[in-house]
């Protein structure tokens, strides 16, 4: 089959993932197109999925939800009644209202969703001094779990079974934009160093053009703290402040013990 893997990745990690699947696809004799969302351009060319046989969805897990970007572009697609199937990487949190949104806005743009999964990935705020969630993940058990969810899609594609996920109690409402004061307000990346080439990947590749070269910082109304920037600086000039205090707190509100975090497995969800 000729099938197209679209992702949004920031770190790197919904990447890792998707090349894994990829990889997968191939070797079973596939053609795959791979193609990040992260920049703003790729983002504004229209798709004509009747291109492809059918195409898979990854989405990092921002706040429970995918990226508010990604809703707003799925959105904007008109899937032609083709099928998919979609993943999340998440960093050992919650996925929340992940699966039911993008389950939602996928199916209100005319694809049928086959079939999702969820991977543990390194939490994106790693990045950050003090930060150390789920560090070493996705590891085998999670590409294991990759790699069956690669050959099932394939399974479900070829099949006219039905899956659905419980929309029953979900009213869909655009996602906010994260405040830029309260838990966060620390979260923000700032160039620290004059170890800069100035070679402005952190404006290019901003994926809500919030990035200000010159300034070495963003537009705090703007910026997502995907912490693209911090992780494509060749020059390591981008960083987050100490976050361990904040980190303690994280951990204890949501219960997240090295067991717990260690436990969590990835899934696919049939
Ligand atoms: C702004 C932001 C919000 C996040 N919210 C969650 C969350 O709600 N639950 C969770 O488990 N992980 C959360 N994460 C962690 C990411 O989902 C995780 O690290 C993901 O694998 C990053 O993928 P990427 O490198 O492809 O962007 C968040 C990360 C960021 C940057």
């Amino acid at each position: 089959m000729n099938i197209a893997i679209f992702y949004f990745s920031a770190t790197g990690i919904t990447e890792t993932v998707s090349n894994h699947i990829a990889t997968i696809l191939e070797k079973e004799g596939h053609s795959i197109t791979l193609k990040n969302i992260i920049i703003p351009n790729s983002r504004r060319s229209q798709v004509d999925f009747l291109e492809f046989d059918a195409c898979i969805f990854g989405f990092p897990v921002f706040g429970g939800r995918p990226p508010s970007i990604a809703e707003e572009w799925m959105k904007t697609l008109n899937g032609r009644n083709q099928k998919c199937s979609m993943f999340f990487t998440y960093g050992a949190r919650d996925l929340e209202l992940a699966h039911q949104v993008t389950f939602y806005l996928l199916t209100q743009a005319n694809f049928k969703v086959v079939l999702s999964a969820e991977f543990i990935g390194k939490h994106s705020f790693n990045v950050a001094k003090g930060w150390s969630l789920a560090e070493g993940r996705p590891n085998q058990l999670d590409f294991d779990v990759a790699t069956e969810f690669a050959l099932q899609t394939i399974i479900q594609f070829k099949r006219d079974s039905k899956f659905n996920i419980d929309l029953s109690d979900f009213t869909y409402k655009s996602k906010k934009v994260r405040e830029s004061h309260g838990f966060w307000k620390n979260f923000y990346p700032l160039r620290d160093t004059d170890d800069c080439s100035m070679c402005y990947m952190c404006e290019k590749e901003c994926p809500v053009e919030a990035f200000d070269a010159l300034l070495g910082e963003p537009n705090r109304k703007r910026c997502i703290q995907c912490m693209h920037c911090v992780s494509i600086c060749p020059d390591k000039a981008i960083h987050i402040g100490d976050v361990s205090q904040l980190f303690e707190k994280f951990k204890k509100r949501f219960g997240l013990t090295e067991d717990v975090v260690e436990n969590k497995r990835s899934k696919i969800i049939f």
